[in-house]
């Protein structure tokens, strides 16, 4: 071996020491909830499809037809060939259509408001380039102690002071704006409206209060509540009638969406400040014309998925109280439902054992949990029923007091 590499073959050794080592897990087929992996069919838990809607056989048929078709509801035709398969360059130069300003202008329609919407590449692409173009050195930014690892490094790139708050603890926030607000320029509070590893909620009214009485902006993440929650699925914000008091919310299509890329809500002069400094918004090949169109189907679809959400809503509460019924620890109140195991190597037994019982929920270790938080972390979608995961309680449970 070259001893040139031998850093990385000792960090190698010491991630598969501390049973940490991670790898790609080859899919062989997915067809809706049934997913098949070393060729063994099994229930798919770890999806963020919460809708069911990227496996939905008869939606992805009506899409197909759409594309090749000479008119659809939103009036583009012959789309591959008035703008090809792929984009081939950013925004700025030749990748933009109309369809992006379609798209834009209904997901404004979507929330109703008179704001402005900006697509990015991916939710990554977002937080990494709108965070980092908004906050510079004189500013600070306050980040939830569990935010995503795209915000961590959004703000690692910022040139501005960054201090995190403990998870959701608004009363800390509020100490630090008191203590530090005077002293820069702008103050940018960032967080997740539903946690994506806890699939607990942030406390949107009182980081509103605070957003106005300390004179900050507000940045809310909702990657893992858009599409799921609301009256057509707009998000926390919306439900809780936020919206407005939101200066940048960004949302994400890669999940309930079953689409790719991602979207902030903006005032109109952000916008165009972020089209003007947005670094993975300027650098980058824009979506390719026919991942656009697929989420102008899909958002132009969104309220006919009500019964979709509730179902969503409800498997997920029943689910909860079947874990918690057996003894077992778990997080959060939404549809993310994590099992907290600690320690990581009893977290890959538990995650094998449920693949030898038909279902596939993988192991989550740190770096994406806190050390010693391992968990399972069960995606429900809204295309499960209780009978297809009433026995997974038991299993989990058995293991643990084995293990103990
Ligand atoms: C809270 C949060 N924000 C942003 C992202 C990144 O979104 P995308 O997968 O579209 O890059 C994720 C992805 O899991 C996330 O959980």
């Amino acid at each position: 071996m070259n001893p040139i590499y031998q850093t990385y073959t000792q960090a190698l050794k010491r991630l598969k020491d501390a049973d940490q080592l991670r790898s790609f897990k080859q899919i062989d087929y997915r067809h809706t909830k049934i997913i098949t992996y070393k060729n063994t069919p099994c229930l798919n838990l770890s999806s963020n499809d919460y809708l069911g809607l990227a496996t939905d056989e008869a939606l992805c048929r009506e899409f197909y037809g759409a594309v090749n078709a000479i008119s659809s509801r939103s009036g583009n035709s012959d789309l591959i060939n008035q703008y090809g398969l792929g984009s081939s360059s950013s925004r700025l130069l030749t990748g933009n259509s109309i369809l992006y300003e379609t798209l834009e202008n209904q997901i404004c329609k979507w929330y109703g408001v008179d704001e402005a919407a900006l697509i990015f590449n991916s939710g990554y692409h977002a937080n990494l380039g709108v965070i980092s173009a908004l906050a510079g050195k004189n500013d600070l930014i306050l980040s939830d102690s569990l935010n995503h690892a795209s915000i961590i490094d959004g703000i690692r790139l910022s040139k501005a002071r960054c201090m995190v708050f403990p998870h959701n603890d608004t009363g800390r926030l509020e100490a630090l704006l008191e203590q530090n607000r005077a002293r820069f320029e702008n103050v940018l509070i960032i967080t997740e409206s539903l946690f994506s590893m806890d699939g607990d909620r942030a406390d949107l009214e009182t980081l509103v209060k605070l957003k106005n009485k300390y004179k900050a902006l507000l940045y809310i993440d909702e990657a893992h509540s858009a599409g799921v929650f609301g009256p057509q699925g707009q998000g926390l914000c919306y439900q809780a009638g936020l919206c407005d008091q939101v200066d940048i919310l960004l949302g994400t299509m890669g999940k309930a969406l079953a689409s790719h890329g991602a979207y902030i809500l903006t005032r109109p002069l952000i916008k165009s400040y972020l089209i003007n400094t947005a670094r993975s918004l300027i650098f980058s090949t824009s979506l390719p014309p026919v991942a656009i169109r697929w989420n102008l189907f899909i958002l132009e679809r969104m309220a006919e998925f009500d019964k979709k959400r509730k179902h969503l809503q409800a498997i997920s509460i029943k689910f909860r109280n079947a874990l918690t019924h057996a003894g077992l620890t778990i997080a959060g109140d939404s549809h993310i439902i994590p099992v907290i195991t600690c320690d990581n190597k009893k977290t890959v037994e538990v995650s094998d054992l449920l693949f030898d019982n038909g279902f596939l929920a993988f192991p989550i270790r740190p770096p994406s949990v806190p050390v010693h938080q391992s968990r399972i972390r069960f995606s429900m979608t809204s295309d499960i029923c209780f009978e297809d995961i009433a026995r997974i309680p038991a299993l989990i449970r058995q293991h643990m007091i084995k293990a103990a």
